[in-house]
């Protein structure tokens, strides 16, 4: 099976990242999966944007977990990118989610860590892709491992991955352990020594984050599952090369 690729915040190379022009662009590159981003807001509902705060990625200011949906919904999320992308919005996760539901098309939804002492977060992202009816397209991941292993206590259908960037000693083991069914690397943290052992057992890799085509080239021969990429379309046009 050949490695997908995967648009990191959408085609965040060439569209403001978690915005619907991202996860356009990344459809229209040809990307198998997208990767987003998820925060709370105050009153609870599960927005698409990476940091905790608003201030780098719109022209609002301050804390996400502090405001309300309504405070967020009209702020601009694409005019710091460039101007010809003016008037995109935050998305709420369920907009993006029925925004990317295309036939095989893999939906990453990262769960922000450092979120411990909200036990409200995982369960309501949970909810929201529930209600949507997407539990069986949606792989969820995060760095904060004892999230994932509630999650998969809750929902035992949900599909979840552990994000980690050091290189870990039999990290298979310790991903059934944590109840994940997929490993999510930084890429320097992928050795051949776990690949083939990871794979045997049916545990599937999705690599971070993968720009340059020679370090994709050399992941999609050691036959991980996925790349995840800020420029989908350049890794696209190289892997195809790869025989
Ligand atoms: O899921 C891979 C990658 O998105 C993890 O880091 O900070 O880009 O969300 P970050
Ligand atoms: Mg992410």
């Amino acid at each position: 099976m050949s490695t997908k690729v995967i648009a990191h915040r959408g085609n965040s190379s060439q569209a403001p990242e978690n915005t619907k022009a991202a996860f356009l662009s990344g459809l229209d590159a040809g990307a198998q999966g997208t990767e987003l981003d998820v925060h709370l807001t105050r009153d609870g509902i599960p927005v698409v944007i990476h940091d905790p705060t608003l201030d780098r990625t719109t022209n609002g200011q301050g804390a996400i977990a502090d405001l309300q949906w309504r405070e967020l919904a009209h702020l601009d999320a694409g005019a710091w990118f460039g101007p010809e992308f003016e008037g995109q919005r935050i998305m709420r996760l369920s907009e993006a989610l029925m925004l990317l539901d295309h036939k095989d098309h893999l939906i990453n939804v990262e769960l922000k860590s450092g979120k411990q002492i909200d036990p409200e977060y995982e369960t309501a992202v949970l909810r929201e892709v529930i209600g949507c009816d997407m539990l069986d397209k949606v792989l969820f991941s995060s760095f904060d491992h004892y999230l994932i292993n509630r999650l998969v206590r809750v929902e035992p259908r949900a599909k979840a991955g552990i994000l980690f960037y050091s290189l870990l000693y039999r990290p298979w083991e310790y991903a059934k352990m944590v109840g994940a069914t997929s490993l999510h690397p930084y890429w320097q943290a992928v050795h051949p020594v776990w690949v083939k052992r990871a794979q045997e057992i049916g545990i599937d890799i999705h690599v971070y984050t993968v720009d340059d085509p020679q370090v994709a080239k050399g992941l999609a021969q050691l036959g991980v599952t996925s790349v995840i990429t800020n420029k989908p379309k350049l890794i696209l046009d190289h892997l195809g090369k790869v025989e």
